[in-house]
């Protein structure tokens, strides 16, 4: 496997820092909320924390989510690898295995700022997508057509970590969790880039080569036809 110098990206812990801008963040939407507590007497005791507290509670949820889809992934990309032929494919696929080792180290992290320890929860959607790679991969012929079929499940894989990062990011900007933010930017980008790489990876060389082994095998059949006639 290869060294990764060039991404020495593992930042230190980021420690309690944010907890600090967490209070201000309820402050600011205490007033916002204020009004709706006057207006519902029974409601008012914990109104003014009850919309963040309620998105940090779905923050928590989702990070759990793919916490358990990012260890899930550690061991279905090296089930990838070894189905996988192309050269350039393998390398991307290393590389990013490398990248997911270090993100779940990453949720870890979040989970740190958090104050909770890390807890996984089944993401259905991700044992889905590793599910339906495995299939395409024993139902495809080893080489380029399951090369093909390969990045198609990764892509797939990529595009709901860009959803869920993306989502996630977000959450924790809006709860002023500015630490947890960047580490799971970091993540979002390297999601990004793998997603990126693998489009690469499809277009110089393996799907043409899988087109034109399908072609192959369809002249070949049309001219068996013929043969028979
Ligand atoms: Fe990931
Ligand atoms: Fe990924």
């Amino acid at each position: 496997m290869k060294s990764t110098t060039s991404k020495s990206s593992s930042r230190k812990p980021a420690g309690r820092a944010s907890n600090g801008t967490k209070s201000s963040a309820n402050g600011s939407k205490s007033s916002a909320n204020g009004s709706k507590s006057s207006a519902n007497g029974s409601k008012s005791k914990n109104e003014p924390q009850d919309d963040s507290s309620k998105l940090h509670k779905l923050f928590e949820e989702e990070l759990k989510d793919i916490y358990w889809a990012e260890k899930a992934l550690t061991k279905a990309i090296p089930k990838m690898i070894k189905n996988a032929t192309s050269e350039e494919l393998i390398e991307a696929l290393e590389d990013h295995l490398e990248e997911t080792e270090e993100q779940v180290k990453r949720c870890e992290q979040v989970f740190e700022i958090l104050g909770k320890s890390p807890q996984a929860k089944k993401c259905e959607a991700m044992a889905g997508l590793i599910k339906e790679a495995e299939e395409l991969m024993s139902d495809s012929d080893k080489g380029v057509m399951r090369d093909a079929a390969i990045i198609s499940a990764a892509q797939k894989v990529e595009h709901y970590e860009i959803a869920s990062y993306g989502t996630l990011r977000t959450f924790a900007k809006t709860l002023g969790l500015d630490d947890a933010a960047d580490l799971l930017e970091e993540t979002l980008n390297e999601e990004k880039n793998a997603d990126e790489t693998l489009t690469g990876v499809a277009e110089s060389a393996i799907n043409v080569k899988a087109a034109n082994t399908a072609e192959g095998e369809e002249e070949e059949e049309e001219e068996q036809v013929e043969r028979g006639k």
